[in-house]
Formats: C-alpha cells, sequence, structure tokens
C-alpha cells in the first residue's frame, strides 16, 4: 500500500504539462495547452491542459482530470497503479507500507481464492485432455464445436467428469478446506461436486486470474439448464465482469471498438476467427459496471444480437444508459436462426468480417426502424414511438449528434422536425434538471479519481516502459555526448535571464519555465558543469529565491563562477543553430521577447537532441533483437514510432521558434 504521504507528494509533484506530453503533443495557447485529444478521434485540437490549475479537459469527449487520472485512462491502470506510475515518473520513492492485519486477511483470503480456482481450472483441463472420457466426451464435443486445442488452452475450457467428489476429493487432498470449495461453487452444499459432467468454461478478470466458471450441458434439449454458473463472491461480481475481456482488452483498444455478443461460444468463435476485440455480457443485459468496464478501453460497441433473440426490444431499452455515457452504439442482427458462433461457423470468417461491417447500424436509428415497423400507421403507437426515441436521444450528451439524430428520427418517423426538436429539449431539460437535484442533494465528493469498480484489479500489463521515453540512470558517456551545446544553451540561459519574467500572466520565470520542463533529465546532463548550474538554478526555484545573474558570478564555489561568466561572454560561440538564430534574432524588436524566444529554442533544441539520442539508442536496441521475439520486436518499434512523432513534432515547433 502507498502511505497517504507519498500519494500527497506524488499528487503535488506530477505536473499535468509533463505527464501528458510523454503521450501528447501539446501546443501553448495563452496559459493552456492543447492537443488532439488520446481519448477520441480529433482532427482539431480540442484536448486542453491547464498547467496552472493541473488538470487537463477534452471538450470534445468530456474526459477530464487530473495526472493521475490521466494515467489510469491512458494506460488503463488503477488508481493505486496510476500512482506508481507518477512515483516512477518523478522518481518519488514509495515505502510500501504494512497493511492493516485484516487488509492482509481479506488480501490473503482473495488471494487463495484465486489459487483454489487455478487449481480448479488446471482440473478440468486435466480432466478434458488427459482422461478418456474426457477426450471422447468433453474434447470432442469442443471439436465438434469447432474449436482448436489452441483455441480450448487459451480460454481456459475443460471438462467436469460425470462424478459425485471427483474434484472435492482431489482438491481436499492437495490440501483445500471444503469451505472454500464451498465458497468459490465448486463444492455443493453436500460436499459434492457442482460441476458434473459439464464441459467448462473459465471466466476471468481483466489480470487473466480466473474467478469463476460455466459449466455447459452437453446433451441437446436437456431439461437441466443450459449453463451453470459459479456464484457470486469477492472476486467475482458478475455486473462488473465480462467475459473475454482479458482476451480482448488489447484488441479492443487497438480497433477501437469493442465487439459485445452474447454467448461464451461466441466469444470464443470470433477470437478463434481472429476477431479478438469480442466479449459477452453473459445472458444478461449489460450493466452499468459491465459499460464502464468497457467504456476504458473504447467509445465504441458493436453489439452483435442473436438471430432468434427474443429479447432485442428488451435489450434495446436498456441500452440507453450507455447513450448517457456518450459511448457510440451500433447493432448488427444476425440472420434467422442463428448466433454469432453458428453463423461464423456458417459463413466463414472473411463473409462474416464483411457481414458485421456492413450491417451495423447506428442503434438509435435502428430502434427507430425496428419500433417504427410495428406501430403500422397506428397513430397512438406512433405517439409512444416518439416518445420511447425522444427519450433515447435526450439522453446523448453531445449536442451535435441529438441534432443529427432529431433530422434523421424525424426524416424515418416521417414528423416535423421542430416537434422532435422541442420534445427532445424538453426531455434535456429535465434530465438536467434532475441531475441538478440529485447533485444538491449529495455532498460534493472528489470525483474521476477511482475508476468505478475500482478494485485494483485492472490490467497489469505494464504500461509502456517509461525508461524507453526518458533517458534515465545511463551514466552520461563522454563519446555520445552530442548535447553539451544544448545542454550549454539551457545553462545560459538560466544564468542570464533564469530570473526574468516568462509568463506574466502565470507569473512563471523563466528558470521556472524552463527547469519545469527538464527537471525530470536535470541528472542526465551529460556535462557536469552544467548540470552543477541547471542543479543550482533549481535549488533556488525550490526555495523560492529569487535568480539572478549575480548570484552566479559571485557564487562561492568557483566553478559556478568561472563558468557564469565564461557563458556570458560568449552566448552563440557553440550553437549549433547559429545561422537560423542569428536569423530570429535580427528580426527581433524587443529585448524582453527576445530571452522568451531564446529560452524556448533553448529548451526545444535540448529536448530534440535528447529524443534524437533515445531514438539512436532504440534503433540499436532493435537491431538486437533475436528474430524469434517479435513482441519485443513490436514494442520497439512502437517506441521508435512514438519517438520519432515526438521528434517530428519538436523539429516542428523548433521551426516555428525560428522562423516566427
Ligand atoms: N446463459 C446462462 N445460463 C443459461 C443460458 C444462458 O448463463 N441457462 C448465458 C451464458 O453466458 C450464455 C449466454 O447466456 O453464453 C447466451 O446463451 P446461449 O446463446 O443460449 O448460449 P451460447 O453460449 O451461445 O451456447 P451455444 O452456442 O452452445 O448455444
Ligand atoms: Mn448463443
Amino acid at each position: 500500500m502507498i502511505p497517504q504521504k507519498t500519494v500527497q507528494e506524488i499528487l503535488e509533484t506530477a505536473k499535468i504539462e509533463d505527464v501528458i506530453q510523454d503521450f501528447v503533443n501539446l501546443r501553448r495557447r495563452g496559459v493552456n495547452m492543447i492537443g488532439l485529444c488520446p481519448f477520441h478521434n480529433e482532427k482539431t485540437p480540442s484536448f486542453t491542459v491547464s498547467p496552472a490549475k493541473n488538470i487537463f479537459k477534452c471538450f470534445g469527449c468530456g474526459k477530464a482530470g487530473d495526472p493521475a487520472k490521466f494515467i489510469m485512462e491512458h494506460e488503463h491502470l488503477s488508481y493505486p497503479d496510476a500512482l506508481r506510475y507518477l512515483a516512477r515518473r518523478y522518481r518519488i520513492e514509495i515505502q510500501e507500507i504494512e497493511m492493516t492485519p485484516e487488509a492482509v486477511a481479506q488480501q490473503q483470503a482473495e488471494e487463495s481464492l484465486y489459487i483454489l480456482n487455478e487449481f480448479a481450472r488446471q482440473f478440468y483441463q486435466d480432466q478434458l485432455f488427459e482422461t478418456d472420457m474426457g477426450k471422447s466426451i468433453g474434447l470432442s464435443y469442443f471439436k465438434g464445436r469447432g474449436f482448436r486445442e489452441d483455441t480450448i488452452r487459451k480460454f481456459g475450457l475443460g471438462y467436469a467428469p460425470n462424478e459425485y467428489e471427483a474434484f472435492v476429493k482431489k482438491a481436499t487432498q492437495a490440501g483445500y478446506k471444503l469451505d472454500f470449495l464451498k465458497k468459490l461453487g465448486l463444492a455443493s452444499q453436500y460436499d459434492k461436486d457442482f460441476f458434473r459432467n459439464r464441459v467448462m468454461f473459465t471466466i476471468y478478470n481483466l489480470s487473466g486470474k480466473p474467478i469463476a466458471f460455466a459449466g455447459r450441458i452437453m446433451e441437446k434439449d436437456a431439461k437441466a439448464p443450459k449453463y451453470i454458473n459459479s456464484p457470486e463472491t469477492e472476486i467475482y461480481v458478475k455486473n462488473k465482469v465480462l467475459y473475454g475481456a482479458f482476451h480482448a482488452k488489447t484488441a479492443i483498444r487497438k480497433a477501437d471498438e469493442c465487439i459485445l455478443v452474447e454467448g461464451y461460444t461466441d466469444v470464443i468463435s470470433l477470437h478463434q476467427a481472429g476477431i479478438e476485440n469480442v466479449v459477452a455480457s453473459s445472458g444478461t443485459s449489460l450493466t452499468e459496471g459491465q459499460i464502464a468496464l468497457i467504456k476504458r478501453f473504447t467509445p465504441n460497441i458493436k453489439i452483435l444480437y442473436d438471430g432468434d433473440s427474443a429479447g432485442v426490444k428488451a435489450a434495446l431499452r436498456g441500452l440507453d444508459m450507455v447513450l448517457e455515457q456518450d459511448m457510440n452504439v451500433r447493432v448488427v442482427l444476425i440472420p434467422d436462426g442463428d448466433d454469432p458462433d453458428s453463423y461464423l461457423q456458417k459463413v466463414g470468417a472473411t463473409a462474416f468480417q464483411a457481414f458485421i461491417d456492413e450491417q451495423a447500424k447506428d442503434f438509435i436509428l435502428f430502434k427507430t426502424n425496428l419500433l417504427l415497423a410495428e406501430t403500422k400507421g397506428d397513430p397512438v403507437r406512433k405517439a409512444g414511438l416518439v416518445r420511447d426515441i425522444v427519450d433515447s436521444i435526450s439522453r446523448v450528451p453531445d449536442p451535435f449528434k441529438r441534432s443529427f439524430y432529431v433530422k434523421e428520427c424525424a426524416r424515418v418517423m416521417e414528423l416535423e422536425e421542430e416537434v422532435l426538436i422541442s420534445e427532445t429539449n424538453k426531455a434535456v431539460r429535465q434530465i438536467l434538471q434532475k441531475r441538478d437535484d440529485a447533485r444538491r442533494k449529495k455532498p460534493e465528493v472528489r470525483v474521476n479519481i477511482v475508476p468505478e469498480g475500482g478494485d485494483g484489479e485492472f490490467p497489469t500489463e505494464a504500461p509502456p516502459d517509461f525508461q524507453d521515453f526518458v533517458p534515465v540512470g545511463e551514466p552520461p558517456s563522454k563519446r555520445t555526448a552530442g548535447h553539451e551545446f544544448q545542454e550549454r544553451d539551457i545553462a545560459r540561459i538560466l544564468v542570464e535571464a533564469g530570473g526574468k519574467i516568462y509568463d506574466e500572466k502565470e507569473n512563471l520565470t523563466v528558470a521556472e519555465f524552463v527547469l519545469g520542463n527538464i527537471e525530470d533529465v536535470l541528472e542526465d546532463f551529460d556535462n557536469e558543469a552544467y548540470k552543477l548550474i541547471a542543479k543550482e538554478a533549481m535549488q533556488l526555484v525550490l526555495d523560492k529565491q529569487p535568480i539572478n545573474t549575480q548570484y552566479f558570478i559571485g557564487h562561492s564555489d568557483q566553478i559556478i563562477s568561472e563558468l557564469a561568466v565564461d557563458l556570458l561572454h560568449s552566448p552563440w560561440e557553440y550553437s549549433p543553430g547559429w545561422a537560423e538564430r542569428e536569423l530570429y534574432l535580427s528580426s527581433q524588436k524587443m529585448p524582453e521577447e527576445n530571452f522568451n524566444k531564446d529560452s524556448l529554442s533553448a529548451l526545444l533544441q535540448f529536448k530534440l537532441r535528447k529524443i534524437i539520442r533515445l531514438g539512436e539508442k532504440n534503433q540499436l536496441l532493435l537491431k538486437a533483437v533475436p528474430s524469434d521475439d517479435p513482441s519485443q520486436l513490436m514494442r520497439l518499434m512502437k517506441v521508435q514510432m512514438k519517438l520519432n512523432e515526438m521528434r517530428n513534432e519538436l523539429m516542428k515547433q523548433v521551426g516555428m521558434v525560428v522562423l516566427k
């Protein structure tokens, strides 16, 4: 656990603009910075960062929060893990404190539930692959459904034998307590095996730990229920779990879309066919917790309904909730009699993919069309339909989207647009009023920090290795030191103009501006002397002491005082951008502006050099990747792309400063 004091320190240290600039290119605009939102697709930037308030907000998609929130959203981390990320970013040491005995006990209890479930998963898998009955009954069932062996293993499928105590015996012999078996629903209240004569599906949490099981009966038209499922436990909260999420999360992010199906078998079948961004809500209609889960990865949902699904209409109602979350919902009806699994097996992956791409209809329009067909021209029913549709549209938070729907739905329903507009506006006002009332009743709470369902089980996947983006820990080597010019420039700016006001509105000095931008790489200066100056200036900033040239020149440390003089006397001597600098210098009028642009330029050049060097280092790593490690290769390529992107953006910015 992270001590509260450290949490505080992290929150106070983390600078929103640094944190975000690791992922998003930001430009200054007045007191704020803007860039393209990483959470939704946009061409013109509406993603705004306020260094002064230390928050970000996207006026396009509405995402907003502090640095921790940004990392949680962007890296799909839990709150504690986002804090750890930030701590690493700012080199704040976390001394994880011991938990209370109760918390330890709680964690151990949970841990043992996972362990027992893992034992069970292994047991069912062994039964499937290693026993005669398992092979002839279970494995042949799965194979008959077209599941390959690698798929079967990947999804933790298994076989529960037709015996009363096979698992209970095995588990108790291995030392597991009956109480725990019962708690997890692996044993019945009579101490017998709960799952018998069924093929087994493991349900995983987002980190890939087994949290529950479902057992499917194999015979057709059996009297017993088709599936039986594990009960809810601390580690299995049904309405927050999506089947397949662990296997789908990366693909969902990549595709920026989540496909939602009804059944376990649909998930597995599509996944096996290469459509991996797919999850199932497991027979129930979508819950808020499940929506929140999807929203962490993408705002786009495509729902595939079984062709025979009697419940499409009922399901549609439940979807209004998704609209409120400002997610884009499209629906596809699988042709009659089939579910996604059987239809895919029938037509093949390519045709299936084409089908769902073509057939996907916007949810509200789909609903309008579907219900309209049912009114059969009856005016009373049509009035009901209008109310229903207005209700859906009014839940859409984005006014532009709303007006689009109003237009389209009016057209489909052959209504005057004005009617629909005024009805929708009324409904929107009601919603806002309700919200307002609710807010007034509730005491103010700090929002947007802990994720819904923030149970700490969010991806354990490593965040993009931070070390790749920021030069840390590398001892400065004389041979690679090509950065001295830039470092010298930074030192010069600090000595010459550190105390000058860089931004009047923000009351920001040049030193604060420059150091604020490079404080995380101060240790990585190649030149010890310039580092000394930078750190000295940093100390002054931290101590809130004034910075002026005289301070450096009169410094008791002879190295500093001599260097200060030296810096002041030959400002441009070594600078590689010399010619360009002259160009902009000659175009400048106000001396005040000079050091502003000067420091910005020095800063950008400095950053650019560091990025270029990182790129070179990464290139070397890339060359050294063994050919049998494609994932490492992918990772490094991604890093390279990111670095190139940053480099290009910096070059652009350098160019702008120089040429403006
Ligand atoms: N379900 C359940 N209990 C049942 C029936 C269904 O929990 N008695 C849930 C399961 O999550 C199931 C989903 O509802 O996956 C969809 O049901 P269905 O389409 O009947 O099952 P499939 O998994 O598609 O199975 P199959 O393709 O073998 O019919
Ligand atoms: Mn089905």
